[in-house]
């Protein structure tokens, strides 16, 4: 039987891609498949916190009767959703995979085939994670960084730029890490630390993560 290490605290996690409509049957997305916000979200429910999972377009579905599930497509809904919860929240990881960029309009019919060449106008998202760093009280934040280059350097400037307490580095220059496979690889950071792991399932993932979050938070 696991010790309830996390009894009585609220966890919000963001998983998943978000979907930006460019019209009534297309989008702009991603890779993310929300099996490691998925992942973090049954390990902290198994460790007794109360746990906001938002996510967008994702085939799973959460096992945990503590996992309370609100799906969302876009950036914007996601951030409501967030907004909405954000006060009552001990934790946040932001694991979801953001558009960065959406369509500045949405075509009201389906766009037709014509010319040989086509754009879109894109307009920024909000930062999800970036505004709830700003709005930081007594929250503990958690971000992800996605990269293909400069790794660590981009790590670093998010989780300071962002007012992070933790930041997880995955690579998709890391064999097994990243998007959709059932692993990843990662390296946590802090305003002092580094630590580094080996490719793991993203269940023990969610471990390590929750245990380094256990260490610094509940200290
Ligand atoms: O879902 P899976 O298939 O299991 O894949 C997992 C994952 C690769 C998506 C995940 O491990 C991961 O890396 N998630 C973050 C992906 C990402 O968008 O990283 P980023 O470096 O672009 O963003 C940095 C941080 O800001 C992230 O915590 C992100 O959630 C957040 N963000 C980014 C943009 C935005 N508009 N709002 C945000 O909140």
């Amino acid at each position: 039987d696991q010790k309830k290490s996390l009894g009585g605290k609220t966890v919000l996690i963001t998983a998943g891609p978000t979907y930006e409509a460019i019209d009534p049957v297309r989008f702009i997305g991603n890779h993310s498949s929300g099996k490691m916000g998925f992942s973090l979200a049954e390990e902290a429910a198994k460790r007794g916190a109360k746990v906001i999972l938002i996510s967008g377009p994702s085939s799973l579905k959460p096992k945990h009767e503590n996992i309370n599930l609100h799906r969302i497509t876009s950036a914007k809904e996601m951030l409501d959703k967030v907004l909405e919860y954000y006060d009552t929240i001990d934790i946040g990881i932001a694991s979801a995979a953001v558009a960065d960029y959406a369509p500045k309009v949405v075509a009201s019919e389906k766009i037709k085939k014509n010319e040989d060449t086509f754009t879109i106008e894109l307009i920024k998202n909000p930062d999800i994670l970036k505004t709830m760093g700003e709005k930081k009280a007594h929250q503990f934040l958690v971000g992800f960084a996605l990269e293909t280059q400069n790794e660590e350097k981009n790590a670093k400037g998010k989780l300071a730029k962002k007012n992070l307490d933790m930041i997880v580095l995955n690579s998709l220059r890391d064999e097994g890490a990243g998007f959709k496979n059932d692993t990843n690889k990662i390296k946590i950071f802090t305003k002092n630390e580094k630590i580094e792991f080996d490719l793991k399932s993203k269940e023990n993932v969610a471990k390590d993560i929750l245990d380094c979050i256990e260490a610094q938070y509940l200290k």
